[in-house]
């Protein structure tokens, strides 16, 4: 929108390994940053490089903080994802069951997406993001409203995806989650980097004050 400045003079450079959690208030821009490294949108000025390329890596697959379901069953939203990510067709039903094993909605396939619970909708989501095994994959908020055990899978996930060797790059608000999960950690705050470093030393000790008063649970603002 014109006039609105979303990110400010954000330079980062992302490695490959762990993931990188990116992390900060509402609004603080980590949506916008994961849709510009999706190829979503543009910046208005600077520009993404992979590899020191501009082209996004065809592998890769982002999963939205609010996911929208096709007006199919959970298979159905699956067979899309495999579709489009030009998986042979034969593949489907094995990949199908594999993929709702792993995020822990075996025997839904039939379910009306759109029926399933929202937790239920947001592992769905992540099942169509893997569907083309990617590369890059960009999670926005990938446990926001699920409860525990449905965390824990997607974190296993998480782990497993990062461990076969692809790059995540995600957003969360749960601050024990960016330190069980982050390679790296990006405290982003009203569209600027505030602090980034590896997660070991990011929360044990965060280099600026605003990075303190983040982590102590008080309010940035
Ligand atoms: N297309 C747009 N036009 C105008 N403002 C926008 C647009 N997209 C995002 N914004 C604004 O940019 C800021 C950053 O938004 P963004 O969604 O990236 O934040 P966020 O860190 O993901 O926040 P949350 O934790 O609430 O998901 C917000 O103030 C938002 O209102
Ligand atoms: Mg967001």
């Amino acid at each position: 929108m014109r006039g609105v400045t979303i990110l400010d003079r954000l330079s980062l450079t992302v490695g490959a390994g762990a993931p990188t959690v990116l992390i900060g208030p509402n609004g603080a821009g980590k949506t916008t940053a994961l849709r510009l490294m999706a190829g979503l949108m543009a910046p208005t000025s600077g520009r993404i490089t992979w590899g020191g390329r501009p082209d996004v890596p065809a592998r890769r697959a982002i999963m939205f903080q609010k996911p929208a379901m096709l007006r199919r069953s959970a298979g159905g939203n699956l067979r899309y994802a495999l579709n489009a990510a030009g998986i042979p067709r034969r593949d489907y039903a094995g990949r199908i069951h594999e993929l709702l094993a792993l995020v822990g909605l075996d025997g839904l396939e039939r379910r009306p997406a759109r029926r399933l619970s929202g937790g239920e909708q947001q592992r769905l989501a992540l099942a169509r993001a893997l569907a083309g095994d990617p590369a890059v994959l960009l999670l926005d908020e990938p446990t926001a409203s699920l409860d525990p055990a449905a965390t824990k899978t997607i974190e296993d996930v998480i782990r497993a995806v990062a461990a076969k060797g692809a790059k995540v790059v995600m957003s969360t608000h749960d601050l024990g989650q960016a330190r069980r999960l982050g390679g790296d950690i990006v405290l982003l705050h009203r569209g600027r980097l505030l602090e980034t470093g590896p997660a070991a030393t990011f929360f044990t000790s965060p280099q600026t004050e605003a990075a303190r008063i983040f982590l102590a649970g008080d309010l940035l603002v």
